[in-house]
């Protein structure tokens, strides 16, 4: 008990439950070495006039170092970081020894590699009993080196991932890491087959076509780079068929509070034929010409929601088993298959899409079991488990 009736390893507990970030606030002493300490304490305050905060402890020895110098830097540390906060959260030592690092414009080191860098004068100190509350003023900001944060729960440590991401984990860096292994397999697989492929990742509520090879031709949805679909049910069940429950309920959920029952079975059914196959497919050439003549809209000057909309209620006119590859149709464009990254997730999935008006007839199989090895190369070479 620190105060009469006050529970301090209570407080440390319940406050434990609150997640935070974790940055490290540098400086430079008298002598111009570097100093800095973790802190979990970090927070924006204000934009008018800028302002930012962090709380050290009235014990820190690195605090006193630089807060007399009238300027600190705080960087964020991305998730790939915990060896640095381990070292910025020690007491002592030369906690730069093996760092690089460059001075930001006040001389407090912006650290190589962090997420994001806050160069701050000092506005004022408040004390608030063992700690001081620094508030500072942004002299200039930026983003370092993009990338998933570093996150601090329940005294350890851990990485941001998104309820709608979940079980398909988004990490952009791998994703794009994927794409670029992914790339030679599609290459080859559409110009042997004379098919377009692309590769398309979960980023937020879309799904993002991150790389693509081959063309379709003067009647081709018009397929590019950085184009999004909206990951709504019935559409990108290659992602969903391998992911968590709670995954399959954030993507089911896409469909509004109350999922009609015969609905939700029938994407259930179609997840687990999805699964079972290892494949998914695209069927018909009305709705992609559709969708195509929306994707043509997508221009820079355009609303993006605008886009989005449109092809929300474009997905909403599909059928529950529209990716179904137990459904006997004999119109299949397109058949998708997963990536699988370290841990089971799947990272990218692969799509091929024949040209035109044409559908994969009897071509269908033997696509699959091209598009299936191409898969499992890109999946083997990120040391993926499948
Ligand atoms: C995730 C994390 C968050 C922390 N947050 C703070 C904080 O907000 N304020 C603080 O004074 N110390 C915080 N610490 C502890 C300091 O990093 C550490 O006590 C201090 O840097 C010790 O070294 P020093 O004496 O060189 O300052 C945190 C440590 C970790 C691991």
């Amino acid at each position: 008990m620190s105060e009469a009736g006050f529970d301090a390893g209570k407080f440390r507990h319940v406050l434990g439950h609150f997640p935070t970030g974790v940055a490290v606030v540098t400086g430079v002493d008298a002598e111009g070495r570097p100093a800095g300490m973790a802190v979990g304490s970090f927070s924006s305050v204000s934009l008018d006039p800028p302002l930012v905060a962090f709380m050290p402890d009235k014990l820190s020895s690195s605090w006193p170092r630089f807060s007399d110098t009238g300027s600190f830097c705080v960087n964020i540390l991305g998730a790939e970081q915990e060896s640095i906060c381990r070292a910025f959260a020690m007491r002592g030592g030369d906690k730069f020894a093996d760092l690089d690092w460059s001075p930001a414009g006040s001389g407090a080191p912006i650290i190589d590699g962090v997420l994001a860098w806050i160069d701050c004068d000092t506005e004022v100190v408040h004390e608030a009993g063992d700690h001081y509350i620094v508030i500072g003023r942004v002299r200039a900001l930026d983003i370092g080196t993009p990338a998933l944060p570093l996150v601090f729960f329940q005294g350890g440590y851990g990485r941001f991932s998104s309820l709608s991401l979940a079980a398909w984990e988004s990490d952009l860096g791998v994703q794009m890491r994927s794409a670029d292994l992914a790339r030679p397999h599609m290459e080859a697989l559409a110009e042997e087959l004379d098919v377009e492929c692309v590769a398309s990742a979960v980023v937020g509520e879309e799904m993002v076509l991150v790389a693509r090879a081959g063309t379709l031709g003067s009647a081709k949805l018009p397929t590019a780079v950085g184009q999004r679909i909206p990951f709504e049910p019935p559409m990108g069940t290659a992602f969903v068929a391998w992911a968590s429950d709670a995954a399959r309920e954030a993507w089911l959920r896409r469909l509004g509070a109350q999922v009609p029952a015969d609905t939700r079975s029938t994407l259930e059914q179609t997840l687990g034929q999805v699964r079972a196959a290892g494949y998914s497919v695209g069927r018909g050439h009305r709705w992609h010409s559709q969708a195509a003549q929306v994707l043509s809209r997508d221009q820079p000057d355009r609303h993006r929601d605008e886009t989005a909309q449109e092809l929300h209620r474009l997905i909403a006119l599909l059928p529950a088993d529209y990716e179904s590859p137990d459904i006997d149709a004999d119109d299949v464009r397109t058949v998708s298959t997963p990536v699988f990254g370290p841990g089971g997730s799947v990272v990218l999935v692969l799509s091929v899409t024949v040209p035109g008006r044409r559908s994969l007839g009897s071509d269908l199989p033997w696509t699959v079991e091209r598009l299936r090895t191409a898969a499992a190369a890109v999946t083997k070479a990120l040391e993926g488990e499948g």
